[in-house]
């Protein structure tokens, strides 16, 4: 369940909450929530700033309770950092960090009034659907497998954003785009021995069946086999969980031409008989995020009710090292028609997009987004921050970095030029499946774009945010944000034009 959020007006002194949440600025004047809570209480903020206690500075945060003349039971005061550098990406800093705070107290609801702080550039709705997310998001909680794993804290369920009522239509997008970034969350999180390609064909046949408008296709071997999808099978061959080609569509946009979202969706990368080393192989359950992200967006989409065509197409397999295994140096035929030697089984995300990619040009899309944890190079490249797009089409590559800034979900361009496409020659095929030492992750977008010949075409890596870091870590439901945003931009609900900034 997605957190609740809705509109409130009022005085951050005067309304009961179990908790404001409100902003300071470092070494600047109280915003006026601040300033309210500070007057009623008789100065309290100004003495904890004197003393050194609030210090206002970005990812801080204090607690305080019971203040009187102050109705609420608590008052979280979060750090907006300097003023003259508060912008788009402090905001949703302090979004974030309260977020966080909230998220660890044992409250149901609280209310916020950092909806109120200026952000150059961004207008009432933009803001309250960063808190709406930002809250969201950290109230998430996996449901883990186990006796004894469920937490009793109560969890955060309401969350009130002070704010004028412009800002309701921001509210409206965040509520279908938590259900999206939810949905992808969900599926990343679950292990691979659950989350197989069969269950993920039937989490998308559920949404088909609980969504009026989406239809839903899903190809198993024997259709793969018949159609030439000699890359995906391949693929899928070491496993004892078949293979499925996930195709999702949304028609609500009347007889214009799809956009078309394509999600590698590996269960589980072991690397195949190029076997990965053991450190960290846990982690590739998380292999099949991009199948998530794009079922995700759709999710989001359709709740939106977008006024837009939408193919959402996801290849989805496990990489495991068998009998059965396809091996280096096969060579492959793939839907196109195009040869693929395998230099390594490991470079397995290229090979079942590529025939996805060749599938979804049936239904003649507009443009072709594909989104996949692709390679270790692209972490190496952009860090867990930002996701690599790799893209010949200058227009959609700005749209989508545009939407990026916009949903606070950022991405960072690496080139396509022809120079690295001549890393993949391959001496017994028409193209190899790994490049050379260096580029690794614009080789494997310049594979890609050997099966996108003709059509307006952008890959996302989202190698590095698909997920958090360590023993606990979880999907972050990226790039949902992006995409959606980038699919309200095409709709015209909504588009906030190009973001600002790059901090
Ligand atoms: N799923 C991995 C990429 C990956 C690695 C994502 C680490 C997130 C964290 C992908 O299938 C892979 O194994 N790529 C190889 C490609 C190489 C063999 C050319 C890689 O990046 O090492
Ligand atoms: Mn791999
Ligand atoms: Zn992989």
């Amino acid at each position: 369940m997605t957190l609740e959020f809705r509109l409130a007006t009022g005085a951050a002194d005067a309304v009961d909450t179990p908790c404001a949440v409100v902003g300071v600025f470092q070494g600047g004047p109280l915003p006026p929530a601040a300033a309210a809570i500070d007057a009623a209480s008789g100065g309290v903020l100004k003495r904890l700033a004197d003393s050194g206690d609030l210090r206002g500075k970005a990812r801080s945060s204090l607690w305080l309770y019971h203040l009187a003349g102050v109705k609420a039971e608590r008052v979280l005061v979060v750090g907006l950092g300097d003023q003259a550098n508060f912008g788009a990406a402090q905001f949703s800093l302090a979004a974030q960090t309260a977020a966080q705070q909230l998220a660890r107290a044992p409250l149901a609801a609280a209310t916020t009034w950092l909806g109120e702080l200026d952000v150059a550039g961004r207008d009432a709705p933009w803001r309250a659907r960063v808190l709406a997310l930002a809250f969201d998001h950290a109230a998430y909680r996996f449901k883990l497998v186990g006796k004894g794993k469920q937490s009793s804290t109560p969890k955060l369920a309401r969350l009130d954003i002070v704010a004028d009522a412009a800002a309701q239509a921001g509210l409206d997008q965040a509520a279908g785009i938590a259900k999206g970034v939810e949905f992808a969350r969900e599926l990343g999180n679950l292990p691979p021995n659950i989350c197989t390609p069969a269950y993920l064909a039937e989490r998308a046949r559920q949404l088909a069946e609980a969504h009026e408008g989406v239809t839903l296709d899903v190809l198993e071997p024997e259709k793969m086999r018949e159609l030439g999808m000699g890359a995906l099978l391949a693929v899928g061959s070491g496993s004892m969980h078949p293979p499925r080609l996930i195709v999702l569509r949304w028609q609500g946009g009347g007889d214009a031409k799809p956009h078309a979202l394509v999600g590698k969706g590996v269960t589980f990368d072991s690397g195949g008989i190029n076997i990965k080393p053991s450190p960290g192989m846990e982690e590739m359950k998380f292999d099949m995020c991009g199948g998530a992200g794009v079922l995700g967006t759709f999710l989001a989409a359709v709740e939106l009710k977008l006024p837009l065509n939408l193919v959402c197409v996801v290849p989805s397999a496990e990489n495991m090292p068998g009998g059965e295994s396809y091996r280096p140096s096969d060579v492959l035929t793939t839907l196109s028609g195009l040869t693929v030697e395998v230099l390594n089984t490991d470079a397995e995300g290229r090979l079942i997009l590529c025939d996805a990619l060749s599938y979804v040009q049936r239904f003649e899309p507009q443009t072709i987004i594909d989104v996949a944890t692709l390679t270790g190079a692209c972490v190496v490249a952009l860090g867990k921050h930002a996701s690599g797009l790799m893209s010949a089409d200058d227009e959609l590559a700005g749209q989508l970095l545009a939407a990026g800034e916009d949903a606070m979900d950022r991405a960072w361009r690496l080139p396509l030029w022809d120079d690295y496409q001549s890393a993949l020659e391959s001496g017994n095929a028409d193209v190899a499946n790994i490049g050379g030492k260096y580029g690794g992750a614009i080789t494997a977008g310049c594979f890609l774009s050997r099966f996108t010949e003709g059509y307006r075409w952008a890959h996302l890596d989202i190698a590095g945010t698909a997920w958090g870091e360590g023993r606990k870590a979880l999907a972050t439901g990226r790039p949902v944000g992006l995409l959606t945003q980038y699919l309200i931009g095409k709709a015209g609900a909504g588009d906030q034009g190009p973001g600002t900034g790059n901090k």
